[in-house]
């Protein structure tokens, strides 16, 4: 999605700028652009294409300069073409860039108009820019400081005027801004990794700040005008989290990563505690009746998989919603549930927007379960659990998915314990499980060249069906949504159980069915449901526990999973899944980290 780079130095920033973007280069974009203000006026290098592109147009015509401002684009107002790629400018005076959605652009755009400003984008940014050229008076800061209190909607942009090179001011609402602290230089940008290499210390904007930097200097105002100080923090990690390494692309090494990542996130400690989710934990959890989930995507299913374990193992009332009809629905708040809120990014907008809607109506308990400790849902919510995941490049989310169901997990048994409904024998035999998870992931990755065969095939289908059943049918979801998303085959998931309901008449030879069948209870029935499929010519390939007994005959492709892994199997099942989405993407052709229409964190709505 949308991405802000800014930069005040001495030295020529262009290259800081576009390195910025560079980093910002995986969230997903379909434009960039970078300007700095040389000789007295803002210049420009916009592109349709990639950083690379961009790279190379401001080699060729030399565009340098000390102060100055990127941007990679997600369309959202008018089409992916240069004329809306930002920076936007106003009377080749002042130069913007912004991520994010301004909702009264139409009654600006003609207020605007009524002044005189030519519009030459689509775009809703470009009310933007000629509001705050229209209100200048020589002081920039001030200036955006007023200008910002007439726009509705969600916004975070950098924006310099030719009068004041050496400032750059910086604005947040609803998107998020982060000001990087340098020696005698400072920067502002959509992410701190943006900034790795130029600085590690960061202070994080809050809701409705603006901010000034210049060389020396950072000043900012809240939204009630009052100067304030944010804290600065060093963040050393950032640094190096972009390197491919051996690996074709980021989804496969994070895929492979997994078991790294849920070594990193499962606690230390030898009990589970209700202190791994904050101080106040413990008391909250003992005044809770229920649990409302809130998540979008990749992390919805996460919610929808921990709902099984909260009620099974907790024995907890847990209700799961889309973070964006949530936002949008009445509904019955009830003070004693704790809200959770599931997000790798921990900016996704509807996600952000459905937590404080929940705190709106009165929900004090909440806990988000994220993977950057800095990120507006950690901030937000009284309490949390940091996934370890590391960064996440891919915009097809994996490592993030596996660490958040650990983390749920996790979450699931602390509660059981404290409400009386795991004793310490069990607690020690769901220890032992999360610690030996790594090396099953580590069998399980081992499948990888039988998943490329399958690959092959499903590569030539346009449609796919996934089944499982019980705590695999959030991961058949999640399946289907990696193979759509990155291969761009349909694909579509149900419990198995719903198939004579309706998607049966999609069942013919020419209609590959991936099901999920781990041992479990319900693994009869699973079957059953196979042998519906079959009479109808459906080809099967199953994922199958080694002792489920299902074996590869005609119509039925078989690949065995190592071993039956209890309640966390979901956190097993899933990684072939992955393996089979992006292998069938490769084979395709896609571009696997960056598909189509899609962007990482979702910072509009
Ligand atoms: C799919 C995917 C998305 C995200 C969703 C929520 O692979 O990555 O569906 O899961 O956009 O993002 P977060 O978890 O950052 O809130």
């Amino acid at each position: 999605m949308c991405g802000i780079v800014g930069a005040v130095a001495q030295r020529n920033i262009v290259s800081v700028l576009v390195e910025g973007l560079r980093r910002l280069e995986y969230r997903g974009y379909d434009s960039c652009g970078v300007a700095v203000l040389a000789g007295g006026e803002p210049k420009r290098a916009r592109s349709v294409a990639r950083v690379s592109d961009l790279d190379a147009q401001v080699r060729e015509t030399r565009l340098e300069g000390v102060t100055g401002i990127a941007h990679t684009r997600w369309a959202t107002h008018g089409a992916p073409v240069t004329d809306n790629a930002h920076p936007i400018f106003s009377r080749d005076a002042v130069a913007l860039v912004h991520n994010g959605i301004i909702e009264n652009y139409e009654s600006l755009r003609e207020m605007l108009r009524g002044k005189g400003y030519v519009f030459v984008s689509q775009t809703d940014t470009e009310v933007i820019a000629h509001l705050i050229h229209s209100m200048y008076r020589g002081d920039l800061f001030q200036t955006v400081r007023d200008a910002v209190k007439q726009l509705h909607g969600a916004y975070a942009i950098a924006v310099v005027h030719k009068d004041q090179p050496h400032t750059v001011v910086g604005a947040r609402q609803g998107s998020p801004l982060v000001v990087g602290v340098g020696q005698g230089e400072n920067f502002l940008a959509s992410d701190a990794l943006a900034l790795a290499g130029s600085t590690d210390r960061f202070a994080f904007l809050e809701e409705g700040d603006v901010v000034e930097i210049t060389l020396d200097g950072v000043k900012i105002v809240d939204r009630e005008g009052i100067h304030v100080e944010r804290e600065v923090r060093t963040v050393a990690a950032y640094g190096g989290a972009v390197e491919l390494g051996p690996y074709r692309h980021f989804m496969q090494k994070e895929i492979f990563e997994q078991p790294r990542a849920i070594t990193d996130t499962i606690p230390q400690a030898d009990q589970f505690d209700a202190s791994l989710f904050g101080d106040r934990a413990s008391d909250v959890f003992g005044d809770i009746d229920s649990l409302l989930i809130l998540a979008c995507g990749t992390s919805y299913y996460s919610g929808l998989t921990a709902k099984y374990w909260l009620e099974s193992v907790a024995k907890i009332p847990t209700q799961v919603e889309i973070a964006s009809e949530y936002r949008y629905r009445e509904s019955v708040p009830n003070p004693k549930a704790l809200v959770v809120v599931i997000s790798q990014s921990g900016e996704t907008a509807d996600t952000l927007a459905a937590l404080k809607h929940a705190q709106s109506l009165g929900h004090t308990h909440t806990l988000a379960v994220c993977n950057v400790a800095t990120s507006a849902m950690v901030r937000l919510t009284g309490m949390s659990f940091l996934t370890h995941a590391g960064t996440e490049i891919g915009v097809a989310s994996t490592k993030a998915f596996t660490t958040q169901l650990a983390g749920l997990f996790v979450l699931a048994v602390t509660l059981g314990k404290l409400r009386g409904h795991v004793d310490a024998r069990q607690e020690a035999a769901y220890l032992a499980q999360l610690r030996h998870l790594p090396a099953a992931l580590n069998s399980v990755l081992a499948l990888e060249p039988q998943i490329i065969a399958w690959a092959e095939e499903f590569a030539r289908k346009e449609n796919a069906l996934f089944l499982g059943r019980g705590l695999h049918y959030p991961i058949a979801l999640e399946g289907a949504l990696k193979l759509k998303e990155i291969s761009y085959i349909h694909a579509e998931a149900y419990p198995a159980g719903e198939l004579k309901h309706g998607p049966l008449a999609l069942v013919t030879e020419a209609m590959p069915v991936v099901t999920v069948a781990p041992n479990d209870t319900l693994l009869e029935k699973l079957k059953s449901n196979m042998q519906e499929v079959r009479a109808r010519g459906g080809e099967l390939y199953v994922f199958a526990d080694s002792d489920t007994r299902i074996v590869s005959e005609d119509g039925i492709h078989v690949i065995r999973m190592p071993e039956h892994y209890g309640l966390l199997s979901p956190i097993l099942h899933v990684v072939p899944l992955q393996l089979l989405a992006y292998h069938t993407a490769c084979a395709r052709g896609t571009d696997v980290d960056k598909p189509r229409n899609l962007a990482k964190s979702v910072t509009v709505e």
